[in-house]
């Protein structure tokens, strides 16, 4: 057998090591990602300050990474001793961000609520919602749609998830923002918390979460309906084997969970999708003409409507693809380990990046280009899955991808049944990458009604 190798490293600057270019004002450089792996191949090691990386861009590794060593390159931070960082300072031990054995009793809970068959119901909700967002909207007005399309997946979890009506809030869409930049800082700043603020910060940002989530225990409870099987009730009714309900904090780190990781993904999808679909007109009349047809009376689109939606649901595939909203999957080696050969250190952080994967000129064409038909079926069954990733694969895939994709065709097909939407002369968008990406001053548009 060969003795490992130490994997080729990027050169960076004494102390900051490649920190200025990997992270920049706006978040995570998915360039400098790109730039190295171009560069240096498909395992590829640099520093940011003091903290180690390992960039994963083979469909093999990435597949070992997921699938096979889950227990070997875990989820990040979730067996560092002491204070929690990173994404489990706000959602502890829940679902997104357990280690393995944590994990799998949770997934095992939550998993049937997302089946196809159960998501089938939440259809009319969604389309409904979206009837709620479009009643808001005047022909000729220009609105920051971002703004829109958080308010409109809200409303989805809240009601499919939650059984609650519930109103966004700028203040709660701040604490979002500003945790994402807490997790993004604990990646590579090595000075402690309490120096920088962030542990204050993150705590001001928790007291926010406790209250939604008293507020959500609140509503469920003065509100009850037997009839529902959502997921606060599968979450206050499950026992353990000693007959045990769910503790009090990992019944607030779910709700949590899944409030933010089933909204805010979503919208900003959406978003993107609307983005893209501005810029590039001959696809938003290929869109509009496939949509006139299947909603041509102008109802809501239903779950009977999809299977006559298939460019719809071929959008949202290429705007994940061009703009993935988790561009950077992080994980940490656990312990020294071989990985294609490479000796990998533990302590390190692994990354695999749908965003670099996504646009990888070795597999994709002209990948800059915004092109549905990449996902027509004939086209589609050449894409390797890891090759194409933004709901990240195996055991810890997202748990919400059908929902997702559901929820993106329907109020998608919504959307541009009724208007035109244009980007103001001009404007320019720029994408704020952390844990998510979102449009970083919103998405103004010009809507005009069809
Ligand atoms: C376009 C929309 C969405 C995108 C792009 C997305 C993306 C992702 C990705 C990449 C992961 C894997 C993270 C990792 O491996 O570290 C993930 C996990 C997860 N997602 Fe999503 N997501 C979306 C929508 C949703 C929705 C609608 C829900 C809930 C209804 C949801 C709930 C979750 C949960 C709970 C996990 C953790 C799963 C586990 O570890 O078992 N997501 N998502």
């Amino acid at each position: 057998m060969n003795t490992p190798t130490l994997p080729p490293t990027v050169p960076g600057l004494p102390i900051l090591g490649n920190a200025p270019a990997f992270i920049m004002s706006n978040g995570i450089s998915v360039e400098f990602l790109q730039k190295i792996q171009q560069s240096h191949g498909d395992l590829v090691h640099f520093k940011a300050l003091n903290q180690s990386f390992y960039l994963v861009s083979s469909a093999e590794l990435i597949r070992e990474v997921l699938l096979e060593r889950m227990q070997e390159v875990v989820k990040l931070d979730s067996e560092t001793e002491g204070a929690p960082r990173g994404l489990r300072r706000f959602l502890g031990n829940g679902i997104l961000t357990a280690n393995y054995d944590d994990w799998r009793p949770q997934r095992k809970l939550i998993q049937p609520l997302l089946h196809t068959k159960q998501i089938a119901k939440y259809a009319d909700t969604i389309g409904a919602m979206g009837e709620r967002m479009l009643a808001g909207w005047q022909d000729g007005e220009t609105r920051n749609i971002h703004a829109d399309m958080t308010q409109v997946t809200l409303w989805v979890i809240a009601d499919t998830m939650f059984g609650i009506d519930f109103q966004q809030s700028t203040e709660l869409e701040q604490a979002g923002r500003m945790a994402q930049k807490i997790v993004v800082d604990d990646l590579v700043n090595p000075l402690p918390g309490w120096l920088t603020g962030r542990d204050a910060k993150a705590e001001r940002i928790n007291t926010l979460l406790t209250q939604l989530v008293t507020q959500f225990l609140e509503e469920h409870r003065t509100h009850p309906n037997r009839e529902r099987h959502d997921l606060l009730s599968v979450l206050l009714d499950t026992r353990d084997e000693d007959g045990k309900p769910l503790s009090d904090e990992l019944l607030r780190d779910n709700i949590l969970t899944m409030f933010f990781a089933g909204h805010e993904t979503t919208a900003n999808t959406l978003s993107w999708a609307l983005y893209y679909l501005a810029k590039n007109p001959a696809v938003l009349q290929a869109l509009q003409a496939e949509v006139d047809v299947a909603l041509a009376d102008g109802h809501t689109p239903t779950l009977a409507d999809l299977p006559r939606l298939p460019y719809t649901q071929m959008v949202l595939k290429e705007t994940m693809r061009i703009q993935p909203t988790v561009a950077m999957i992080p994980r940490l080696v656990a312990k020294d380990i071989t990985l294609g050969g490479y000796a990998l250190k533990a302590g390190a952080v692994l990354l695999i990046s749908p965003y670099v994967q996504h646009h990888n000129p070795q597999k994709w064409q002209t990948p800059t280009v915004f092109d549905p038909t990449r996902f027509s079926a004939e086209s589609e069954a050449n894409i390797g899955k890891y090759d194409y990733l933004p709901f990240g694969a195996g055991p810890r895939i997202c748990i919400g991808n059908h929902f997702a994709m559901m929820e993106g065709q329907i109020l998608l097909a919504l959307v541009v049944r009724h208007y035109d939407l244009q980007l103001p002369v001009g404007s320019v968008v720029e994408p704020l990458r952390q844990i998510t990406c979102e449009p970083e001053n919103g998405l103004a548009m010009l809507l005009h009604k069809r």
